[in-house]
């Protein structure tokens, strides 16, 4: 690598981007920077109307993207709907998640089964989906998005926190499989973030006044601080990275 051309290593131009879960929040931040990256970025969720109004802003900006309808938890769909992609995925935002911040007894065992099959076997099936095109090219970059539950625990977050401490071990498996056919896989662990989902504990004066307190910048990450992990861990300034997990709290879990 002499005479690099460092900046263009951060580009992602010529690369098709799924992301999932893009149509608001962390996901639409992620879509957008890609987008801004030089990527052609496919926008998924299971509204189009709201996939088609976030795709029209990208275009009306001179962007390259498109919806790409389908529910991550549905196998045969977003099987179907991957095939017919004809293996030009080149990188993969397994960004879907769902909460149920509740305690033991009031998480049956279905409910865990839900939350399992939606944070984390959707991941596998998805990347699953697009890893024979990425090997077949010799190249390819999966990002999971995991979360600080991952490696840590708080009470009443039960099914949550078993399931993002799995997508973490399936970060780690896809990198250690895929990466001999020159395939990527790495996490972002996001820590609190002030998305729409988020909006009530944005607005509890308990919930601020605790990440005062725990967070050394003292603040919620803002979703568009979520991005430039995403699009480093996507592009080839990341080309010897693999298996890692970076995480973006504002240092919270850094600190005790
Ligand atoms: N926000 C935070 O503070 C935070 C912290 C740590 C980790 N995270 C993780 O970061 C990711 C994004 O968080 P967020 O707060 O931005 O989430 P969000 O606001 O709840 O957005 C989730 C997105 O996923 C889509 N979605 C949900 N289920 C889907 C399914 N089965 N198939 C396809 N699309 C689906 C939703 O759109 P539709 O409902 O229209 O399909 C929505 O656009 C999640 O994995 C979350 O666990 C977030």
């Amino acid at each position: 690598m002499t005479d690099t051309d460092h900046s263009a290593r951060f580009s992602l131009a010529g690369r098709t981007a799924l992301v999932t879960g893009a149509g608001r929040g962390l996901g639409w931040e992620i879509a957008r920077a890609m987008a801004q990256a030089g990527a052609h970025v496919l926008l998924n969720g299971r509204d189009l109307g709201v996939l088609s109004a976030k795709v029209d802003l990208l275009v009306s900006a001179g962007l390259s993207a498109a919806a790409a309808q389908f529910d991550v938890a549905d196998r045969d769909v977003c099987d179907d709907w991957i095939v017919a992609c004809d293996g030009t995925i080149d990188i993969l935002v397994n960004n879907v998640g769902m909460r149920h911040r509740k305690p033991i007894p009031d998480t049956p065992p279905e409910k865990f089964t839900e939350m399992l099959d939606v944070n984390l076997t959707a991941a596998y099936g998805v990347a699953r989906a697009v890893a024979p095109g990425m090997a077949a090219r010799g190249a390819g970059a999966i990002v999971n998005v995991t979360s600080i539950a991952g490696p840590f625990a708080r009470a009443g977050d039960i099914a949550y926190t078993a399931a993002k401490g799995g997508l973490e071990a399936l970060t780690r498996a896809l990198a250690v499989e895929l990466g001999r056919d020159g395939v990527r896989c790495n996490g972002i662990a996001p820590g609190y973030f002030a998305t729409e989902t988020n909006q009530a504990m944005v607005e509890s004066p308990a919930v601020n006044a605790f990440l005062q307190s725990r967070v050394p910048l003292r603040r919620w990450g803002q979703p568009p601080e979520i991005a430039g992990a995403a699009v480093f861990l996507a592009s080839p300034a990341a080309s010897y990275i693999n298996g890692q997990i970076l995480t973006v709290d504002g240092g919270m879990t850094a600190s005790f």
